[in-house]
């Protein structure tokens, strides 16, 4: 008699769910003055939401280690490199990128000021720099130039060699920076 050892094994199986489940977190944040509502993995970062759910592209991203600089924005006023943070993390924050420093049609002055004085060559970096500067100004609005130095010595530019972007800063000190 033939053994039926086995013969379960033989029936076909559902075959086991290989879609992941992924899990995600309704975040609202305020970016440029405009509530953002989405939801989100949890493994989003910030520069992530704003470029790819909000579309604002002027955030850049250089090295996603925390390094260049060039993902700065300012969270609820603090210049903050958007690589490191989770977009839950800002949940409920205000949020300002490059695109939310210009009022009525005109530069912030410290964009006027990377302008004026040639502050940027391929630009890559300068969204960051901007960012950081605007929060340098709020701080200190007559800084030196080894302040503005030391102030933006989380970002990195490969073009300039930088003294053009501490000009800029000080022509924006000087029309009263923020
Ligand atoms: Fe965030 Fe370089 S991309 S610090
Ligand atoms: Fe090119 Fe700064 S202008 S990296």
């Amino acid at each position: 008699m033939m053994s039926r050892v086995g013969v379960e094994s033989l029936t076909p199986r559902t075959p086991p769910n290989t879609e992941k489940t992924t899990l995600k977190v309704p975040v609202k944040i305020r970016v440029n003055g405009a509530l953002r509502e989405s939801e989100v993995e949890p493994r989003l970062l910030l520069v992530q939401f704003l470029r790819d759910v909000c579309g604002l592209t002027g955030t850049h991203i250089g090295c996603e280690t925390s390094i260049c600089g060039a993902c700065t924005v300012l969270v609820d006023g603090k210049a903050v490199k958007s690589c490191t943070m989770f977009a839950v993390q800002a949940d409920g924050s205000e949020v300002t990128t490059i695109e939310g420093l210009s009022r009525n049609g005109e530069l912030h002055p410290v964009q006027e000021g990377f302008w004026e004085c040639h502050g940027l060559q391929c630009g890559y970096c300068t969204p960051g720099m901007i960012m950081t500067s605007v929060q340098l100004l709020e701080r200190n609005a007559s800084p030196s130039r080894e302040e503005i130095r030391h102030a933006l010595d989380g970002n990195l530019c490969r073009c300039t060699g930088y003294s053009h972007i501490v000009d800029a800063v000080e022509y924006a000190a000087k029309k009263g920076g923020t």
